[in-house]
């Protein structure tokens, strides 16, 4: 089994339906991203996954050889992390690992690999206050992953930072990639093309797409023709619709959008059919649908 599976999850505050009938498949050594407009039920999802709350109906399954209380498993950053300011980023995450069950001696050894890992080693002995917010969000991964988990979840851990922030976190994840299974959430399409091999949409509590970062692609970053005429083109729609090199069509009135495979091949098909010369078209365009329509047209409300 993969390394965990919800069925059905489901979260109720009162009336409201946060999480609803979520099944999601975490796969071992790789990265998930949990994408989503605010509201959609990232964090909720995640809160129950680490055990933070428990679900109102439905299960989580976590691969049975890891046994017990499966928070052991897991590292978790928060959405919004608090850090005693004070203690130096070292001390933090010594404090962390004590925290999380290792003797002294472990704490010291995870720390001083997990700053190094996270780039933070040469400023491990300076207080936390004086950290830039990339420089906070890594100590948090640090932090994080100073038990070893097998799975680090880390919400939305891109979201406060500014853009080079984002870019030294995100370089961060690729590398920690290979050390350990991320599960992190973003609100950011961008973000998640960078860094994950997974990617399940939320919106409104449901999981509404999902799939490998390449299987989106494929699917959905298309050559798209959208063409334009003076008279209606239904006429000339009925006469090519169902042929093959055609993948999707959508047709308002004078508007075509034509979806296809290869694009050079539907290039000669539309400009050769007598009937189409006749038409008298005002605009004949050529652009490839991207993963960027796909996330806005399912998340809009
Ligand atoms: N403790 C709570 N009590 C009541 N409503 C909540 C609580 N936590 C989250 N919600 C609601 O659940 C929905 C999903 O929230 P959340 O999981 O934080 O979404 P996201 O992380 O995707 O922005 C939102 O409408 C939010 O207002
Ligand atoms: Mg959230």
């Amino acid at each position: 089994m993969e390394l965990i599976e919800t069925r059905s999850l489901s979260k109720r505050f009162g009336q409201h339906i946060a999480v609803d009938g979520v099944n999601l498949s975490i796969k071992e050594g790789v990265c998930t991203a949990l994408l989503g407009p605010n509201g959609a039920g990232k964090t909720t999802t995640l809160n129950l996954l680490t055990g933070l709350i428990t679900p109102s109906t439905g299960t989580i399954e976590f691969d049975q050889s890891y046994q017990g209380d499966r928070r052991q498993y897991i590292g978790y950053l928060p959405q919004y992390p608090k850090f005693y300011e004070w203690m130096t980023g070292e001390e933090f995450v010594i404090f962390a690992g004590e925290l999380a069950g290792l003797t002294s001696k472990q704490a010291k050894q995870r720390t001083k690999e997990m700053l190094d890992l996270v780039g933070l080693n040469d400023n491990s002995k300076k207080k936390i206050a004086g950290y830039s917010g990339g420089m906070k969000q890594r100590l948090g991964i640090a932090q994080a992953l100073v038990h070893e988990p097998k799975l680090v979840i880390l919400d939305e851990p891109v979201s406060a930072l500014d853009p080079l922030g984002r870019k030294e976190v995100l370089e961060m994840m690729k590398r920690l990639k290979e050390h350990t299974s991320i599960l992190f959430s973003t609100h950011v399409l961008h973000d998640a093309e960078q860094v994950s091999d997974d990617i399940f949409i939320m919106k409104d509590g449901k999981v509404v797409i999902e799939g490998s970062l390449t299987h989106l692609q494929n699917t959905y970053q298309k050559p798209t023709f959208f063409i334009e005429a003076e008279d209606k083109l239904e006429g000339w729609v009925e006469t090519i619709k169902g042929q093959d090199w055609i993948d999707q069509y959508s047709l308002d009135g004078k508007n075509l959008t034509l979806t296809v495979d290869n694009v050079e091949e539907a290039r000669k098909r539309i400009l050769k059919d007598p009937m189409f010369q006749e038409l008298e078209i005002y605009k004949f365009e050529v652009a490839k649908t991207s993963l960027e329509d796909l996330f806005m047209k399912v998340t809009e409300s």
